[in-house]
């Protein structure tokens, strides 16, 4: 199963393909950033790949008008809508 690392924080989750990195994230109680639970609305999610991007799933439509409207970097994904395929590591500013 992948692997999804958050640093500096030094935790690291296993979780099944296809889980999304919010999900990983709330099992191993890192704090993300959200106001729309979800639905692709608020981009308060948004997380730093630091590697493994290859292994995250291609941003949906909905994801993309996320990344658009919130003005992502190319490295940046909403946590809530970027599928887990391999093992990634993320970060966020205010970890
Ligand atoms: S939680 Fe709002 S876009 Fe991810």
């Amino acid at each position: 199963m992948p692997v999804v690392r958050f640093i500096p924080l030094g935790k690291s989750r296993e979780i099944r393909a296809g889980a999304t990195i919010l999900a990983a994230a709330n099992q191993v109680e890192v704090p993300i950033g959200q106001s729309c639970s979800g639905d692709g609305i608020c981009g308060w999610c948004r997380v730093t790949v630091v590697e493994g991007m290859e292994h995250l799933s291609p941003p949906t439509p909905l994801e993309k008008k996320c990344m658009e409207t919130n003005s992502f970097s190319l490295n940046e994904r909403a946590a809530c809508m970027a599928k887990v395929k391999g093992d990634v590591t993320v970060t966020a500013t205010y970890w």
